[in-house]
């Protein structure tokens, strides 16, 4: 396959676009940060491309790049994201509509113009988008901007696949848990300020409440972005697959 990943230069991005890597597929290793991207798309034989989720400009330009050098695109991966902890009192306008722009809109940007690729060139593809544990439950604390926004993401899927099935392009999500990333990195200080403890006991939180006891990685979340692109879930579409240890069930 030939995929484009979006915040490929860290984290679930960074994981997923080796992995595909790995397992031969053509990747193009995108990120708002172009030097992030550059660093994972050499070390993966990738092609590195800057691309800014919430411009469809930048969108635009990323497809016709990435088809040029590496042909035809069948899979994508939005999984750019952006995170603040703030409590719902204190949420700003700014704050809300950043969180909402890179998180949820920048995932519209990203389907709608691929999604209008592929139609115009006859051809089937999958989309997986990137939400979270907190797409699900909101009883999570200072993440009301990110869960009104990961909750839109899964809503996003459900409607991307009902009317894009009829043109063979699956859309699904993943609900990762807590993944040892940068961005949780940050979250474990900013939630350890916000209610009094310290980050490793608010990791040691996350544990406690993982059946399967231990942190999440990049890779789990990965290993199921790929199933969802490939061959295997080719009946699977509208889907919002929790990857989290058992942290949350529905
Ligand atoms: N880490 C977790 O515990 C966790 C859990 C559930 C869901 N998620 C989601 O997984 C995704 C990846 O998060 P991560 O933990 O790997 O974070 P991360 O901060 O390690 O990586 C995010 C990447 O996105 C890029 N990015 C930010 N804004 C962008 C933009 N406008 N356009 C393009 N790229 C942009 C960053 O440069 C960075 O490389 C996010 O959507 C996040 O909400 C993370």
């Amino acid at each position: 396959m030939s995929v484009l990943v979006t915040g490929a230069g860290s984290g679930i991005g960074e994981a997923t676009a080796r992995l595909l890597a790995a397992r031969g597929n053509k990747v193009a290793v995108t990120d708002v940060n172009e030097h992030a991207a550059a660093k994972v798309a050499g070390e993966t034989g990738g092609l590195p491309l800057q691309l800014d989720v919430t411009s469809r400009e930048s969108v635009r330009a990323a497809i016709a790049t990435a088809e040029k050098e590496l042909g035809p695109l069948d899979g994508w991966v939005s999984n750019a994201g952006v995170s603040s902890m703030i409590s719902f009192l204190d949420m700003t306008d700014e704050e809300w509509h950043r969180l909402l722009t890179v998180n949820l809109t920048g995932v519209f940007y990203c389907g709608h113009e691929f999604a209008h690729h592929l139609v115009a060139a006859g051809r089937p593809g999958a989309i997986v988008n990137v939400a979270s544990m907190a797409a699900k439950q909101g009883n999570v604390p200072y993440l009301s901007h990110y869960i009104a926004a990961k909750f839109g993401v899964v809503g996003l899927t459900q409607a991307m696949a009902y009317e894009l099935g009829p043109y063979g392009i699956r859309v699904n999500s993943v609900c990762p848990g807590w993944v040892a990333t940068s961005m949780q990195e940050r979250e474990l200080i900013w939630e350890g300020e916000l209610r009094g403890i310290t980050p490793e006991e608010v990791k040691q939180g996350f544990i406690d409440n993982t059946p399967l006891g231990r942190i999440e990685t990049g890779d789990d979340v990965a290993r199921t972005i790929a199933f969802l692109l490939g061959p295997d879930a080719v009946f699977v579409t509208g889907e919002a697959l929790n990857i989290n240890g058992g942290a949350f069930m529905d």
